[in-house]
C-alpha cells in the first residue's frame, strides 16, 4: 500500500481523505490517504517526515501552497504560473515534483456542466491565490477572453499583466463592467462571510452561467445573487474540489477515477 496525505492547517474538515479513499476503492489501487495537521511554522519538516516514513505524494492546502511551490525541484507549467502547488509527487531519487491541479479541476467541472468552453467571454472575480491558479487552464481551454475584476484593482492589474503572454486577459474596474458575460466565476472568499462581491447586475444576462468556487449545502451568497439577476445556470465549487483530486490521483497512479459517483455522495453528505 502506497501512502498519500493532505497537509494543511486547519485540516480537520478536509474532504480529501474521503475522496481519495473512494477513488482508490473504485480503481482498485492499493493506496492509503490521511489528513495531516502541519504546524503553521513547521510545514517543511512535517512534509520531510511524511516522505521519510514512506509518503509517495501529498496534497497541500491552505496556507502552505506557496511554501510547497518553493520546495519543489521540478514544477508543471500551471504550478509555475500559479506560484502555488497543491500536488506533490516524490520522484525516483527523492526529487520533489509540484503540480497545481486546482485550475485544471475547475475547467474539467465547467466542461462537465457547460460543454465546450470555446469562444466564451469570462468574467473572473477576485485576484487572490484561487484566481491566479485558474487563469492558465482557463486561457488554454478555448475560451475567448478573460476580464478580471477585483475589489483591490491593483491586484487584478498585476495578474492581467502576468498572464497577458498566454491569452486575452484584461483587468477592469467596477465602472468598466457593463455588458453580460457568458460565464462569471467567483474566486473570492466573500461567500465565507455570507456576502457576494460587489458587481453590477448588468454582467449577468439570461444566457450567463455563474460559478462559485465555494460550495455549501445551500446556495452560496454569490450564487444566490446570480440567481436573482436571472442567470441561466448557477454552479458551486464542489465539482472543482473533486476534479482537482481526480487529477492529482491520476498524476500519482496513472489512472483517472470517475468523479461522478464521488461527487454525488459528497453532495448528499453536505450539511
Ligand atoms: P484565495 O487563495 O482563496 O484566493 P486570497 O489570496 O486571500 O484567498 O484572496 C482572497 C480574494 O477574495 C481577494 O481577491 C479578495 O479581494 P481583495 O484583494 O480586495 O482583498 C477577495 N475578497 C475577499 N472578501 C471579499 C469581499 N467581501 N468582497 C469582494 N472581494 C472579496
Amino acid at each position: 500500500t502506497d501512502r498519500y496525505a493532505v497537509l494543511g492547517n486547519p485540516i480537520g474538515h478536509s474532504k480529501s481523505p474521503a475522496i481519495h479513499q473512494a477513488f482508490a476503492a473504485a480503481t482498485g489501487q492499493a493506496v492509503s490517504y490521511e489528513a495531516i495537521l502541519a504546524p503553521i511554522d513547521g510545514f517543511e519538516s512535517c512534509l520531510r517526515q511524511f516522505i521519510a516514513n514512506g509518503g509517495k505524494g501529498a496534497n497541500v492546502t491552505v496556507p502552505f501552497k506557496e511554501q510547497a511551490f518553493a520546495l519543489c525541484d521540478e514544477l508543471s507549467e500551471e504550478a509555475k504560473l500559479a506560484g502555488a502547488v497543491n500536488t506533490l509527487s516524490v520522484l525516483k531519487g527523492g526529487r520533489l515534483r509540484g503540480d497545481n491541479t486546482d485550475g485544471i479541476g475547475l475547467v474539467a467541472d465547467l466542461q462537465r456542466h457547460l460543454g465546450k468552453l470555446h469562444g466564451k467571454k469570462v468574467l473572473l472575480v477576485g485576484a487572490g491565490g484561487a484566481a491566479r491558479g485558474s487563469i492558465l487552464p482557463l486561457l488554454n481551454s478555448g475560451i475567448d477572453s478573460i476580464v478580471i475584476h477585483n475589489r483591490t484593482h491593483e491586484k487584478a492589474i498585476a495578474l492581467a499583466k502576468l498572464f497577458a503572454p498566454f491569452g486575452d486577459i484584461q483587468a477592469k474596474g467596477l465602472d468598466e463592467l457593463e455588458q453580460p458575460f457568458d460565464l462569471v466565476i467567483n474566486s473570492t472568499s466573500s461567500s465565507l462571510s455570507g456576502e457576494a462581491p460587489a458587481l453590477p447586475s448588468s454582467v449577468v444576462g439570461t444566457h450567463t452561467a455563474c460559478y462559485d468556487m465555494m460550495y455549501a449545502k445551500q446556495l452560496t451568497a454569490f450564487n444566490l445573487w446570480a440567481r436573482k439577476q436571472g442567470a441561466k445556470q448557477v454552479i458551486d465549487g464542489l465539482g472543482m474540489l473533486v476534479g482537482q483530486a481526480a487529477i492529482s490521483f491520476a498524476l500519482w497512479r496513472g489512472v483517472e477515477p470517475d468523479v461522478i459517483p464521488v461527487l454525488a455522495s459528497l453532495r448528499e453528505q453536505l450539511s
